[in-house]
């Protein structure tokens, strides 16, 4: 039996492959390359030592779906595969509802076809939009303001559909609040195609001299020092929630959300100041205008994952800022030549 690990190639996906083949999984990769790169399927083999079954397509092919589906044993689905940038779904929704919905439904349509009743989702902590108290918790209304984050909340409600219609079905979302970070090795982490939209990255350019410094957006926030707090979480401890996640599918039915935070906030500055201290080195910023659709602070209170998945975040804010900064000295262009910054 294999677990189907769709957007596998992604910088979620691959950190999440490997601890599935350290923990003895065997795996099915689908991904379409669309915001990865092929070499990163080598650079899996290469750090686990084990190998794996890939297909190269877009999920919106229902027939190649299930095709795969016949083909391979199918266990449990962990769906990563789809679009993520905020600004780009405002701009293309027909786009972006298209690949991140027809995709799911398709795979949701191919797991009924052949019986697989588990599946793990990639939701995020965009769900809580902007009106939910922080720390933010899972029985909280969710809701979006643009279309990347509309197609979270339809996937999470149509799964909580199907659950409600397949007893033996099990949905798990997870709701990720900020992944930063990579795999110690080096050899796997976050590579954005052009400028990067989110902190992490963007920090990590502008300390390797490739962008010349930082826009902070906005320091008049009701925060600690008037800048955004989000709770960033080390995408290796994200990783490993989707293992303990697949073992809680294995083991129930039904339909449930899950934070996956560290439950604590950090603002911009003092991301920058966190970078510059474990790093040693000086990131030169702006204080800009808001971006618009940002909120003040968003963290999560981590305890349901806790009591249902057995799990917490381990890693320190130190080892986020370094790992970021080990693999964007070791891979200046991600995983392209061809990427241009
Ligand atoms: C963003 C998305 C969110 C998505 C997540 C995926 C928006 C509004 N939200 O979350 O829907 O799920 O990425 O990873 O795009 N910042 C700067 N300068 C920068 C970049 C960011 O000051 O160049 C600030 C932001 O204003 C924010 C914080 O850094 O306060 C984190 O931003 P970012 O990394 O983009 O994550 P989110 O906005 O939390």
């Amino acid at each position: 039996m294999s677990i189907l690990i769709t957007g596998g190639a992604g910088y979620i996906g691959s950190h999440t492959a490997i601890k599935l083949l350290e923990a003895g999984y065997d795996i099915v990769i689908i991904d379409d390359f669309s915001n990865s790169h092929p070499i990163v399927l080598d650079r899996i083999r290469e750090i686990t030592g084990k190998d794996f079954t890939f297909y190269e397509f877009n999920l919106c092919n229902a027939q190649k779906i299930e095709q795969v589906f016949a083909k391979e044993s199918i266990e449990a689905v962990i769906h990563f595969a789809g679009f993520k940038a905020v600004g780009e779904s405002v701009k293309q929704p027909i786009t972006y509802y298209q690949n991140n919905l027809i995709a799911v439904l398709n795979v949701l349509h191919a797991m009924h076809q052949f019986h697989v009743n588990r599946i793990i989702f990639s939701s995020s902590a965009t769900v809580y939009g902007y009106d939910n108290p922080v720390p933010f918790t899972e029985e909280m209304p969710i809701s979006a303001t643009n279309p990347y984050g509309y197609s979270k909340v339809f996937t999470e409600i149509m799964l909580a559909d199907i659950a409600k219609a397949s007893p033996d079905f099990c949905a798990v979302s997870l709701r990720y609040f900020n992944p930063v970070g990579a795999h110690a090795s080096g050899k796997i982490g976050e590579s954005p195609v052009g400028t990067p939209n989110n902190l992490m990255p963007y920090i990590s350019q502008v300390a390797a001299g490739k962008l010349d410094h930082l826009a902070i957006f906005g320091n008049d926030y009701d925060t600690i020092d008037g800048t955004g707090v989000r709770d960033y979480i080390h995408v290796v401890d994200l990783a490993r929630g989707h293992l303990n996640a697949l073992n809680y599918t294995l083991q129930h039915t039904g339909n449930i959300a899950i934070n996956l935070g560290t439950g604590q906030g950090y603002s911009v500055l003092e991301m920058v100041h966190a970078f510059e201290k474990a790093n040693h080195v000086t990131i030169p910023y702006t204080i800009q205008p808001r971006r618009a659709g940002d909120i003040a602070t968003g963290y999560a209170d981590p305890t349901k994952a806790k009591q249902l998945l057995h799990w917490e975040a381990t890693h320190t804010l130190e080892e986020m800022c370094a790992s970021a900064w080990h693999w964007q000295k070791n891979n200046p262009n991600g995983y392209s030549e061809n990427h241009t910054n």
